[in-house]
């Protein structure tokens, strides 16, 4: 497993901890399926109670390593969805509670991923951002559908065509964040939250998650399939090249012809 992700359980809690710090926690194709293979694992062990997604005091993650989006562009194959596919579908039905710890960026797939969890903890230096059109890209992780739903379609056009990012008091003022804190405080309450949690009658807590999430299930995974399609499309267009080359040679994209 990479290091790049750290995998620890601590009495009922499962903690993933982004641990990249030198590339701002950008996500990996092997970081995806390290994320993957924990929430599957921990479907069914009952040694599992909560999970806790966590990244540093000053970043949570930088998104999708935009490197590896060149090289690597995700594909389903025969063999089975990419790693990106296969890890927002663990976050999709996972039947435990999620609990994120965000402190610092947490760009694209750092924000969307958020949507999928149950409680939100942000530190007061959280910095959310949805680029995916400024990449040339569009909205994954089921964005499109679960932003408009939480904040009306305008607010969610804001966010998702201009790309910019928006801060701790508007996230929390928005419903994507449950709570505002220190960073430095950030993980270890997101921990005693998941503590609370774990120790709770499970059943429960699966039932619950599942009638809220019930509602929505169907169309929910009929636009993370549409997205999914989308993306890939527009990850091999130009737009797309132009914005990931510009990113690497640190310069403005320019999409006058695209
Ligand atoms: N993919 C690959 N590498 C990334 C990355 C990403 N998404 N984000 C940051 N990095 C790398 C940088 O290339 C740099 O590497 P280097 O030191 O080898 O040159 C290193 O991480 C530090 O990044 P830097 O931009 O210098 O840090 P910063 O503190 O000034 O800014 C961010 C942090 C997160 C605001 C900024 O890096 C950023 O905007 N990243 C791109 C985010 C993005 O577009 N993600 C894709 C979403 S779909």
């Amino acid at each position: 497993m990479s290091d790049d992700i750290l995998v620890h359980r601590e009495g009922a809690v499962l903690t993933l901890t982004f641990n990249r710090l030198d590339k701002k926690n950008a996500i990996t194709a092997a970081m995806y399926t390290a994320l993957a293979d924990a929430l599957v694992a921990a479907v069914d062990d009952d040694a599992v109670r909560a999970v806790v997604i966590q990244g540093h005091e000053q970043i949570f993650t930088a998104g999708n390593d935009l490197q590896d989006f060149k090289e690597r562009p995700p594909v389903n194959t025969d063999a089975g969805p990419a790693p990106v596919f296969r890890y927002l579908e663990a976050m999709r039905t996972f039947p435990k509670p999620i609990v994120a710890a965000v402190a610092g960026p947490a760009v694209g797939i750092g924000t969307t991923l958020l949507l999928h969890c149950d409680l939100v903890y942000a530190g007061d230096n959280a910095a959310f951002s949805l680029p995916f059109v400024n990449l040339g890209l569009c909205p994954e992780a089921g964005s499109s559908e679960l932003l408009p739903r939480l904040v009306g379609y305008a607010r969610a056009a804001e966010k998702l065509m201009l790309g910019e990012a928006f801060y701790a008091e508007e996230a929390l003022d928005m419903g994507l964040i449950s709570r505002i804190l220190p960073p430095h405080e950030v993980n270890g309450f997101a921990q005693s939250q998941a503590r609370k949690l774990a120790d709770k009658p499970s059943a429960s807590l699966r039932v619950t998650k599942q009638l809220m999430k019930k509602g929505n299930d169907a169309s929910l995974k009929a636009i993370m399939d549409d997205e999914l399609v989308q993306f890939g499309q527009l990850l091999r267009g130009p737009a797309a090249k132009e914005a990931i080359t510009a990113f690497m040679e640190r310069r403005k994209p320019d999409f006058s012809k695209f």
